[in-house]
């Protein structure tokens, strides 16, 4: 008996040290690094390109990447990301040192696609990665990086280095946060004299809305989002600028718990201002208006969340803690 109780004691104390190892060497890990493909693409700067990219821009990549101070997009502080760490976006201005300047567009593609830097570093999803937009679209937000945009003029101002807390590092470790393949096949635009079809690109592939309004980030599928549970019924609980939690609202058809009794218009009006209909206040960050998308988009987004499967969910709209 005296013997067993050894053994146990000596299989516990093991135990104990391999966890107590494992959990010293996530806490002082670095990001863990990938093989970089080298993608020999050279964008042609256009002014439709430069037009069409600002506009994907201001509502993919401003949110994060702008700063108030500096008036460029030198980067921020998320501080509505911080179960992730101390996340600050990068400078990706211009400037060849501190920015982007010496990226050549291949890296910055493959890096928007997958998540893997130029060095082979890989961000986890606190910056989502633009997997299914079609090439066109990509090769536009390319050239307005490149454009005479004031806000992307090159600043020196460098951006510190993320601390990713340990929950980040240990899900990069077990590979539950991990890159994404680089698409295998040219990515086409959609048919937009096809409504539905236009709407669902740039409702799923260009702003991504289901990532936010389905039930969590940690079960969306990413490669095929209507395959997301609770796809569009809302629930997803995240963080605004001064740390306090709201879930996303259900925008599915359905008349009691989602927007089913919506007009266009009131649709419309609500996804580009910010108001809804018989609201009091306007929707809140990180439900930012999406000022740049025309009546004609909106209506297409709108006409696509009809097609999309009426759910059953009542989420709270105060829901805060
Ligand atoms: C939700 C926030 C968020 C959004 C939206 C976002 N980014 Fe980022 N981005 C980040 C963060 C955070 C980093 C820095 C990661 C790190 O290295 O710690 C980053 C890094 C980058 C880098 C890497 C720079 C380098 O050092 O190699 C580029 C390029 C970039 N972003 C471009 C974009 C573009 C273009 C868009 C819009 C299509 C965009 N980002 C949208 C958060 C965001
Ligand atoms: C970054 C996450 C995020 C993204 C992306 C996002 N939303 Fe939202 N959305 C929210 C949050 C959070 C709310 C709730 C805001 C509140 O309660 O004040 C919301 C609310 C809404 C509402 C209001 C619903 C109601 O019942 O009042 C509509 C409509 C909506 N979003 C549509 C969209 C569309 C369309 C897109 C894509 C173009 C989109 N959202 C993208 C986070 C997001």
């Amino acid at each position: 008996m005296r013997k067993f109780f050894k053994v146990l004691l000596l299989i516990i104390v093991l135990l104990v040290v391999v966890v107590g190892v494992f959990a010293i060497f996530i806490k002082f890990r670095e990001m863990p690094k990938y093989k970089v493909e080298n993608i020999a693409i050279n964008v042609e700067v256009t002014p439709q390109r430069i037009e069409k990219g600002m506009k994907l821009a201001s509502m993919l990549c401003f949110s994060c990447h702008y700063n108030s101070e500096s008036q460029k997009f030198t980067g921020r502080l998320l501080s509505e990301a911080p179960q992730f760490g101390e996340i600050h976006s990068a400078n990706i201005t211009k400037d060849s040192i501190a920015g982007i300047g010496k990226l050549t567009d291949g890296q910055l593609i493959y890096f928007i696609r997958t998540g893997i830097k130029p060095d082979g570093e890989y961000v986890p999803p606190y910056m989502p990665k633009l997997i299914h937009i079609a090439d066109e679209d990509l090769y536009s937000i390319i050239a307005y990086l490149h454009s005479s945009d004031s806000r992307v003029q090159a600043d020196p101002t460098p951006s510190p280095k993320s601390q990713q807390s340990f929950l980040t590092k240990f899900l990069v470790t077990i590979k539950a946060f991990k890159p994404f393949d680089y698409p295998k096949e040219a990515i086409p635009l959609p048919d937009t004299t096809n409504q539905v079809a236009w709407g669902r690109y740039i409702t799923l592939y260009q702003y991504e809305c289901y990532t936010c309004h389905s039930k969590d980030f940690a079960t969306n599928n990413y490669g095929f989002p209507e395959k997301s549970p609770g796809y569009f019924g809302g629930g997803n609980k995240m963080y605004q600028l001064d740390g306090s939690k709201i879930s996303t609202l259900n925008i599915t058809s359905d008349k009691e718990t989602g927007i089913g009794v919506w007009t266009e218009d009131d649709f419309v009006k609500a996804v580009k201002t910010g108001i809804v209909p018989n609201g009091q206040s306007s929707l809140r960050y990180p439900m930012i208006p999406y000022l740049n998308l025309t009546d004609t988009e909106l209506k297409a987004i709108y006409a696509y969340l009809k097609t999309v499967p009426a759910l059953k969910h009542k989420v709270d709209r105060k829901f805060a803690d």
